[in-house]
């Protein structure tokens, strides 16, 4: 006897967001002090939307994002990924989740420096063993999605710093990721060429993908649909933005 029916079962997705937090809360002990890096934070997010994260230095944002890509447990309060308590998940499967869901980009790029683009993308199908299909001709798909086709057999030290993130968003999107979490994604980056990286976010947002970008530039997060703030751990703001460029976008 259950409560659920088959239905609701399956339309589980369906009825949660693809990101709910509840009270969610994180503290650092290090000795004897404790440091409140987020505490009571509660927002949903929709499969679909564009979220900028803000905040200043040491507002949490980072340690948000960890806890949202599954990297770092709460130490208090719930966090519902595709409407399941990741507290309930074991580790293994919650790796398998995670590869599968998400996919990371990060201010230093983290590439390989030693590896070509082709091999730096193929790598997390490597780890997933992952054989169906051609995973070079996979990886050729993701460059040319990111305007780089033309650059597989180059160095991270052949490509300007806008074509190496590109290169590590394409490796974010190896494995289709429902949701992508890019932390100060042009933080490296001069202005023209983070607004180009913007606008690649906003294309792929426009495929379907949930992205959530941490950034403290008030123009980058204009490229949003929504803006949430953070100080101290805590969120101040958190609203649709009526003047997104994303809206601009013809
Ligand atoms: N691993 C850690 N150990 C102890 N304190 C940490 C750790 N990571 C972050 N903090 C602290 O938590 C707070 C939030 O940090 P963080 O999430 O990195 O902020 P942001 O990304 O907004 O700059 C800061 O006070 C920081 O010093
Ligand atoms: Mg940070």
């Amino acid at each position: 006897m259950t409560r659920h029916s088959d239905m609701s079962v399956r339309n589980r997705s369906k009825e949660f967001p693809l990101i709910r937090t509840r009270k969610l809360g994180r503290l650092y002990r290090t000795g004897e002090q404790v440091v409140t890096a987020l505490k009571d934070v509660s927002f949903d997010i929709n499969e679909g939307e564009f979220v900028a994260i803000m905040g200043p230095s040491g507002s949490g944002k980072s340690t948000l994002m960890n806890l949202l890509g599954t990297l770092d447990l709460p130490t208090s309060g719930d966090y519902f990924l595709d409407g399941e308590n990741v507290a309930d998940i074991a580790a293994d499967e919650l790796a398998d989740l995670r590869n599968r869901t998400i996919g990371f980009v990060f201010q230093q790029f983290n590439l390989l420096p030693r590896m070509r683009a082709l091999a730096q993308v193929t790598l997390p199908l490597t780890y997933a063993r992952r054989r169906s299909g051609n995973l070079k001709e996979k990886a050729r798909k993701q460059l040319a999605l990111v305007g780089l086709e033309d650059r597989a057999d180059h160095l991270p030290s052949q490509l300007s710093g806008g074509q190496q993130q590109r290169v590590a968003i394409a490796r974010a999107l190896i494995n289709s990721p429902k949701l992508i979490l890019a932390d100060e994604p042009t933080g490296a980056l001069d202005t023209a060429t983070s607004k180009d990286l913007m606008r690649l976010f906003q294309r792929l947002n426009g495929a379907g993908i949930t992205i959530i970008l941490v950034t403290h530039d008030a123009e980058i997060a204009a490229y949003a649909q929504r803006k949430i703030v953070f100080r101290d751990g805590r969120i101040v703001t958190n609203k649709n933005q009526r003047n997104s460029r994303l809206l601009k976008v013809s």
